[in-house]
């Protein structure tokens, strides 16, 4: 008999990686993997290497040793056109190309694909309303006309364009102010619900990895301290775990009854 299928979308195997100016590892002897439908959060300190582990996924970088295999392939066998093209990508501030409209920037990897223009446009049309921007009113701005939420909102749609099999997002929400943040961490939750992306998704603020992850992937120099899920990641005793979820308690008013129980109103 064979053994159950086990068939992550992204598989890390004893990863390392080292930039060529620097003599210390940026990434050590990382192993995990991505299962098809999840989101996984990877949750550390500046500099602990969560971009750099993104970078490794969509081949912007490549291993030094060990192997990172997205659809059962090593990055180093995929051409790196086409792994971008399938996977969207996120970054703070949105990314867009500021003397690009809001339309051709969501249109960016449908038009790299061919579609016809009638299809681009009912696709762009589409993403806008999904990520809440009226295409009336947005599709002919330029970035600069954007707040930064609605940049937020134009990078995602991008990123969701041509429906890439995984998406990556590294600290999406990481430069809005809190209310904006908060709502936007909201629709993409019930985004991610309805439409079962795999994504991997990288943040420093462990609220939003606890609410947005179905699993939270611990980072230190380049190491994955631990990989749970939200509910085991709040019973853990792993020391930076702790100091984490202290963080959750901490409220002006010191009131009590919040240190209590830091993970209610958060599901
Ligand atoms: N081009 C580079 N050359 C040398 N070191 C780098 C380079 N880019 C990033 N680093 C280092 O790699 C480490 C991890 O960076 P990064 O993956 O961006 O961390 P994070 O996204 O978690 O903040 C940091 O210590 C950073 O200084
Ligand atoms: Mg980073």
């Amino acid at each position: 008999m064979s053994a159950p299928t086990n068939n992550p979308l992204v598989d890390f195997r004893e990863v390392s990686f080292s930039h060529a100016s620097a003599s210390a590892p940026v990434i050590s002897h990382l192993s995990f993997a991505v299962q098809q439908g999840e989101t996984l959060v990877l949750l550390g300190k500046s500099g602990c290497g969560k971009t750099t582990t993104l970078k490794l996924i969509n081949r912007l970088l490549l291993p030094t040793s060990g192997q990172v295999r997205v659809a059962n392939k090593p990055t180093t066998e995929w051409d790196p056109i086409s792994l971008r093209r399938r996977t969207g990508y996120v970054i703070q501030e949105g990314g867009l190309f500021p003397h690009f409209t809001v339309a051709r920037n969501v249109a960016l990897v449908p038009s790299l694909e061919r579609w016809d223009e009638e299809r681009i446009k009912k696709r762009v049309d589409e993403l806008l309303a999904l990520v809440g921007l009226e295409p009336n009113d947005f599709a002919q701005r330029y970035p600069g006309e954007l707040s930064g939420g609605q940049r937020q909102r134009v990078g995602v749609a991008r990123a969701l364009a041509a429906e890439p099999p995984l998406l990556l997002l590294d600290e999406p929400f990481g430069a809005l102010d809190p209310l904006t943040r908060a709502s936007l961490q909201r629709e993409f939750s019930q985004l991610n619900r309805r439409l079962h992306k795999t994504a991997v998704f990288v943040t420093h603020d462990v609220r939003e990895a606890l609410l947005l992850g179905s699993r939270i992937g611990l980072m230190e120099a380049g190491q994955l301290l631990l990989l749970e899920t939200p509910e085991n990641f709040l019973k853990s005793k792993n020391e930076l775990a702790l100091a984490y979820i202290e963080t959750l308690g901490v409220t002006p008013t010191n009131d009590a009854s919040a240190a209590q129980n830091p993970a209610e109103g958060m599901a």
